[in-house]
């Protein structure tokens, strides 16, 4: 199964995201991680930066809302260009109208889950989506350690993905290394977001670590 390498600018120098580009371009999509300081205690950045990474990347952006109201704020995402667009289940008002509307606009539609939010309620919703994010850490910061108990929604996705034949991405993000692709690939993931394991060492060799280690444990 193809896997996708999505490295979080996150742990990039936030003062030089074009050089921090150019180091990244072995990824599969860029991930932004947007924070409003409400749905979760950090900030980061808006939809200007945005704008301004994806006229610098040569590849596509993932952008992940870690914000309230992602049903006024999302629509803007994709108008500028964004190739996928994941909203929190925890924040949205109507999941499946924001996915449709994203998707009207042209970008992938995705849904995130903290770690506490059970998956059995979007299970049938799947359809309407393009990637499921499973929150393998609580969102907002970097750097934090992976939470194995998140897994069986993996594996509760995977089994329903594969059951209804749906081509819709699992994602994963937190705490990904070399040692927990594996795991996370094991339990049916296919699409790996790292921002401190690639931007610590050579991102080009970090990437390809990843790579070689999702591809050796994935369905
Ligand atoms: C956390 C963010 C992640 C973060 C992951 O809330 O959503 O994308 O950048 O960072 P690492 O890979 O360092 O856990
Ligand atoms: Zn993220």
């Amino acid at each position: 199964m193809a896997v996708r390498i999505n490295p979080s600018i996150l742990a990039a120098d936030f003062a030089n995201f074009e050089r921090e580009l150019g180091r990244i371009t072995t990824a599969d999509l860029v991930h932004v991680d947007i924070m409003d300081n409400h749905f979760v205690p950090n900030l980061t950045f808006g939809p200007a930066m945005t704008e301004r990474l994806q006229e610098l990347s040569t590849i596509p952006l993932d952008v992940h809302l870690m914000i309230d109201d992602p049903d006024r704020w999302a629509p803007g995402y994709a108008e500028l260009g964004a190739y996928s667009v994941t909203f929190h289940a925890e924040a949205v008002r109507d999941a499946a109208a924001l996915a449709r509307r994203l998707r009207d606009i042209g970008a992938r539609a995705g849904i995130a889950l903290k770690p506490g939010t059970p998956v059995e309620p979007f299970l049938d919703l799947l359809p309407e989506f393009d990637q499921v994010l499973v929150m393998t850490v609580e969102p907002g910061f970097g750097g934090q350690s992976f939470m194995p108990e998140t897994m069986p929604k993996l594996v509760a996705l995977r089994e329903a993905v594969s059951r209804h034949g749906l081509d819709v991405w699992l994602q994963v993000d937190g705490g990904i290394t070399e040692q927990t692709i594996a795991v996370a690939a094991e339990a049916g993931a296919d699409t790996f977001v790292a921002g401190s394991s690639v931007f610590r060492g050579d991102p080009t060799e970090q990437i390809a670590l990843l790579r070689a280690a999702a591809e050796a444990h994935a369905h």
